[in-house]
């Protein structure tokens, strides 16, 4: 796992980065889309990138999740989220976005349909995450199966809290219910990029990077990833134990390696 502790703006530029190179090198890349405050300075830095020549017209994409049961046109319906912050802003096709359906009457056959559709891309090249305060990824929190895949589960009263800003302040307006990409589904992306600011995240960062792999901590899977890498600011990294290594380390790396 390699930790880069930057500048906010670094950390969007530098995921950036290593979405543009995929793109360049295979256009047909499949992105991976996370939803939350984290990636938006990505899809910021992607839009602008978009305007001076770089294209996603052959590139597909799969959102991590979705709320059950909130009305096609609800603006915080995750798939209505991503349109608006990222696909309408740059040349994805009809179509190329996918996400979990929310809505449909069969919740289990909508997860199973969702897997497979994501085999059948050939799998996620590259997945954005972002990470809750208690150490969620996509929606998997705490007690999840460390070998899931995509399903509904159950938001707890923290996720909802932390979310509630998004629905007014009120957290009764939050879904108690969503569909969400496994861990399993997560770890069988090819390169993880997680991205977290603020000292909020700064426990979940140091269980994530530090602590011992363990479903109260869902994110703590990605340790067993051979591709994975953690893009904080100083707020998020200030609870790491070897911030110095990481630090030294990114400092000395070398130009040509990329992320
Ligand atoms: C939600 C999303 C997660 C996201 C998390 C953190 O729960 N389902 O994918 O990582 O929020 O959000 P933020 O980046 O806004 O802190």
């Amino acid at each position: 796992m390699e930790v880069v502790i930057a500048p906010s703006a670094e950390l969007a530029r530098l995921a950036a980065d290593a979405i543009e190179g995929l793109l360049r090198a295979r256009p047909e890349t499949v992105l991976g889309l996370a939803t939350g405050s984290s990636p938006l300075a990505v899809y910021d830095e992607l839009a602008r990138r978009h305007k001076e020549g770089l294209s996603f017209a052959r590139t597909r994409a799969f959102m991590l999740d979705e709320y059950v049961g909130l009305p096609a046109d609800h603006p915080e319906r995750y798939r209505n989220v991503i349109e608006k912050e990222f696909a309408s802003r740059v040349d994805l096709a009809p179509g190329a976005v996918q996400g979990p359906d929310g809505l449909a009457a069969d919740l289990p056959a909508a997860c199973a349909a969702y897997e497979a559709s994501i085999a059948d891309a050939g799998g996620v090249d590259l997945q954005i995450l972002g990470i809750g305060t208690d150490g969620h990824i996509a929606f998997n929190e705490p007690g999840s199966s460390l070998a899931s895949r995509t399903r509904i589960k159950t938001l707890t009263r923290q996720t909802r809290e932390d979310n509630a800003r998004f629905f007014g302040g009120s957290v009764d307006d939050v879904p108690r219910h969503c569909l969400t990409q496994g861990l399993a589904t997560i770890m069988s992306a090819r390169h993880l990029v997680l991205l977290a600011t603020g000292r909020a995240k700064a426990e979940a960062v140091h269980q994530l990077v530090e602590g011992p792999i363990s479903a109260m901590w869902p994110a703590t899977i990605m340790q067993l990833h051979p591709h994975a890498t953690v893009l904080v600011d100083d707020a998020a990294a200030s609870r790491l134990q070897l911030a110095d290594y990481y630090r030294q380390t990114y400092a000395d790396k070398p130009d040509w390696q990329g992320l």
